[in-house]
């Protein structure tokens, strides 16, 4: 049986590896919890809620000699001398970028996994810290930028007269984007939003924002959940939107980022120049070189034009109960996956690409860069064989022909058929045309309504059927029949999916 090291993180850091919820789960596991004192006191998790879990208190040593240890920043050197030959080490490692940290790990025969290396894929989405923590700042980020602007985010009437909402821009819709829209929609500003990937737009409607296309010739597809460098085009574009939209709004969030490069310069000094006094500006990438000029790492600025850059790199930490609940919760699903048989002992699989991509370090050796991974946040467009649609001309022309063949056939039944087959097929005709056009119209959100009008609908036809199952013609009565048995489908049917929709709701709400 192994034992877990919980250490205390350095001065300034207020994460913790492990809370005593996820101790009592690691615990579960079959390991051992050794947590250094006073390893949570900064997210609020003070040493008697370990001990109550079950763990053991130690001194920093103790914790850092243990045979498995969690820590959320990467390690210093000497803390690097304190872990023993073949332990494990779980942190975020940074690997793309401190190569000189995989060599300290790797000469001391240290197996490092690296918790900013899991890859984004589905499977993997419990492992996620980046996506956990960057969710925190994008929501942190917006409460930063609440706390610097003097005015109300949403629009108020009152007595002393009336509050216009506040104008969010938020640049980049990815994990922190997406929680900053909505966090800023749901105080009730109005959010615009944009970023090169279009597929994000029904994202941003759905968190309460209004997506604002840079439209040039070329659309970027992402097939990795990424974004690639944006061409030419799209950043002149770009810039002239950003120009517009800085005159225009109170609070610019900007979170673009491109994975393996500096981040995209965004907005410019005369953009910042252009903004109202009082505005605020959050730049998340500030750590990686900054998507506003002017933009100080770790620093809050305040302009000539007395505009508040905040440059906060330590957005996740600013909520560190949070964080550290959803950081604990990552790694313990990953101490989950490396120890099927909940014996306490940690064994590698490197045959699977989760834990093959976190390895940076083992048995002496560098593991990173990992094997490339096949993500695929939508279809790769190569994969598939492309399909064949028709110009719009064509497509547009085959519609007028169907059009007119079916008034073509409806004057052919009105001259030839007896009555009172005419007027039954003119309104049968008629509701087709006013249903298709009612019908495709109906916004997705309003579709579960719609489904009771089919019902409504399904009643009448089940009615009607009836009626003329006592018809002579066994030709009427089987054909009522078979109105009666679909009409009853779409409505029990119907029945049912709604009732477990409901479900769902109230499964939700008492969540
Ligand atoms: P992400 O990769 O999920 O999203 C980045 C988004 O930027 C993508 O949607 C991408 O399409 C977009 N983008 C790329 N180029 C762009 C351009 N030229 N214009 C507009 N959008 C563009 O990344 P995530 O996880 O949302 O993190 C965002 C940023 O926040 C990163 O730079 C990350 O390092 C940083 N971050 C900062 C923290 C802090 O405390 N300051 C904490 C966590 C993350």
């Amino acid at each position: 049986m192994s034992t877990i090291g919980i250490v205390a993180e350095r001065p300034g850091e207020t994460r913790v590896a492990a809370t005593p919820d996820t101790v009592a789960k690691l615990r579960a596991l079959g390991y051992e919890v050794a947590v250094e004192r006073g390893a949570g006191a900064a997210s609020s998790f003070p040493d008697p809620a370990y001990a109550e879990q079950g763990a053991e208190l130690v001194d920093r040593a103790a914790a850092w000699g243990a045979d498995v240890v969690l820590k959320v920043v990467a390690p210093t050197d000497d803390e690097i001398a304190l872990l023993h030959d073949g332990s494990t080490l779980v942190a975020l490692l940074s690997p793309a970028q401190r190569p000189e940290l995989l060599e300290a790990l790797r000469s001391r025969g240290v197996t490092a996994l690296a918790m900013d290396a899991v890859p984004r894929i589905s499977r993997a989405q419990s492992l996620d810290v980046l996506s956990s923590m960057a969710n925190i700042s994008g929501y942190r980020a917006v409460v930063e930028a609440a706390n610097e602007f003097g005015r109300f985010f949403t629009g108020q009437i009152t007595a002393a007269g009336k509050v216009p909402p506040a104008k969010v821009l938020v640049a980049g819709v990815g994990v922190a984007g997406l929680a900053a829209i909505g966090t800023a929609a749901s105080l009730g500003a109005i959010v615009r939003a944009t970023d090169p990937r279009p597929e994000v737009a029904d994202q941003v409607k759905s968190v309460g924002g209004e997506y604002l296309a840079v439209e040039v010739g070329e659309q970027m597809v992402s097939t990795d959940g990424y974004a690639k460098a944006t061409s030419e085009a799209y950043d002149a574009r770009a810039a002239e939107i950003y120009s517009e939209q800085a005159a225009e709004v109170d609070i610019v969030i900007t979170t673009a980022a491109i994975p393996g490069r500096a981040a995209p310069r965004l907005l410019t000094a005369a953009d910042v120049a252009s903004m109202k006094p009082g505005s605020v500006i959050v730049d998340l990438a500030a750590g990686s070189g900054g998507n506003v000029e002017g933009s100080v790492a770790g620093e809050r600025v305040v302009t000539a034009n007395g505009v508040v850059i905040l440059g906060y790199t330590d957005l996740a930490g600013r909520l560190p109960g949070q964080a550290s609940q959803l950081y604990s919760t990552n790694v313990l699903n990953l101490l989950k996956l490396v120890t099927p048989e909940k014996n306490g002992v940690l064994a590698l699989d490197l045959e699977d690409v989760v834990q093959r991509s976190i390895t940076v370090t083992r048995a002496g050796e560098t593991t990173w860069p990992p094997p490339a991974v096949q993500v695929s946040a939508t279809p790769a467009a190569a994969s598939s064989p492309p399909v064949e649609i028709a110009p719009k001309k064509e497509r547009r022309g085959l519609r007028t022909a169907l059009v007119l063949l079916g008034i073509a056939v409806l004057f052919a039944v009105c001259a030839f058929a007896p009555p009172p087959l005419p007027q039954n097929f003119l309104v049968l005709t008629l509701s087709v045309v006013v249903g298709f056009y009612v019908i495709g119209h109906v916004a997705h959100a309003l579709h579960t309504p719609l489904m009771s009008v089919t019902n409504a609908i399904s009643g009448i036809i089940v009615v009607g059927a009836l009626v003329q199952l006592v018809s002579p013609s066994l030709l009427v009565q089987v054909l009522a029949a078979v109105a009666v048995l679909l009409a009853s489908i779409n409505i029990f049917g119907g029945f049912a999916v709604t009732r477990r929709m409901l479900a769902m709701f109230a499964a939700g709400a008492s969540r």
